[in-house]
């Protein structure tokens, strides 16, 4: 079968296309026929060895997919039964969606909620569970609409477009920060009420920024982030999940015991009843609106560039592998 996998070579491994048997796959009492990957950041950092995420080599790569159960050893699933898999090492220490099979423990295999589609399922992924994630977290330290703006930066990434999507829905005031300005119409579609570019914010550099935002869902970190923290409102959340803008930031302690300021740390990498509970969210009270105009179906063949495109942060929204074209 056809494979996208990693290799040993290079400083974090080396990826390319691939035939594989299904005899190599990583054990798994569930084998799943994959019918949609998602192409995410980490996937790219994986395939073109930018960054230590291959724990073991050859790799499949891809952290998500979305398939049809092919045969099962556990009870739980029958062969025919539509399953999402993610998380718990996929694509990084067990093989994963870049392939036209894959096997799993079927303690990873969730089975698809009603109200979603196979490819949703898939142009959700991992960047939909981390938006609702994000989303439940902040809710939960106090976030709600009305209180105020919610920032989201990196605005047409895989992530951030979910999360528009997902806060409009909700009745939050949406302002998308964003280096790409020809996709204002884009962002707003999606439900932002305000565009504004990258370098919109006045970092004056103050230990206490104009308080500007209830919430704030970062994909960047680095200065961005630095920016955030000292221009909440009080009691402001904050999600943090990303670094695209880099990794470390400075900061002070003002805002966290001046005014109440809540820095979320969000790792899509939970329990499985967690992950079951964010998932029907995303089918129900979460679901977003606008998944047609967010993800776009990829072939196979197209991952190489879908990975340069990601790095170069050339792409809007979601791609999705479509092993059916
Ligand atoms: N913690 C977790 O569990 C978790 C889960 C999923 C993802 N992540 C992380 O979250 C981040 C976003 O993931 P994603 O899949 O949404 O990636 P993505 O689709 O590549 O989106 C990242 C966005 O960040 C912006 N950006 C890129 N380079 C930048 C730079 N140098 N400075 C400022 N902004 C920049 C771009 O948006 P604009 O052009 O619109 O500004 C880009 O579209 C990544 O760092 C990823 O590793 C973490």
């Amino acid at each position: 079968m056809k494979a996208y996998r990693v290799h040993q070579g290079g400083k974090f491994g080396e990826g390319r296309f691939d035939t594989m048997s299904r005899e190599e796959l990583d054990a798994g009492n569930v084998e799943v026929r994959i019918a949609y990957a998602s192409v995410n950041y980490k996937d790219a950092l994986t395939a073109r060895g930018k960054a230590k995420i291959a724990l073991k080599f050859p790799l499949v790569v891809g952290i998500d997919l979305a398939g049809v159960v092919e045969a099962s050893a556990d009870a739980r699933f029958r062969k025919g039964d539509e399953v999402i898999v993610h998380s718990f090492g996929l694509g990084a220490e067990h093989d994963g969606g870049y392939a036209e099979t894959g096997r799993f423990p079927a303690d990873w295999v969730i089975p698809l909620p009603n109200g979603l589609s196979l490819f949703e399922a898939s142009a959700l992924g991992v960047a939909g569970h981390t938006a609702a994630l994000a989303v439940d977290l902040m809710e939960l330290n106090g976030l709600a609409p009305g209180k105020g703006k919610v920032l989201v930066n990196g605005a047409t990434g895989g992530v951030a477009s979910i999360a528009i999507d997902i806060l409009s829905q909700r009745g939050y005031q949406v302002v998308a920060m964003s280096g790409k300005a020809a996709q204002a119409e884009y962002l707003k579609s999606l439900g932002a009420s305000e565009v504004v570019g990258r370098d919109a914010f006045k970092d004056a550099g103050r230990p206490l920024e104009s308080p500007l935002w209830a919430g704030a869902v970062d994909s960047v970190g680095g200065a961005q982030m630095s920016w955030l923290t000292r221009s909440m409102q009080r009691d402001g959340v904050i999600a943090a999940f990303g670094n695209a803008g880099g990794a470390a930031f400075e900061g002070n302690v003002l805002p966290f015991i001046l005014r109440g300021v809540r820095l979320l740390g969000v790792n899509v990498n939970n329990p499985y009843a967690t992950m079951a509970r964010l998932w029907q969210r995303l089918a129900t009270d979460l679901r977003p609106r606008h998944l047609a105009k967010i993800a776009r179906r990829i072939r196979f063949e197209e991952l190489e560039s879908a990975f340069d495109d990601l790095l170069a942060a050339r792409v809007t929204g979601r791609q999705v592998v479509d092993f059916s074209l």
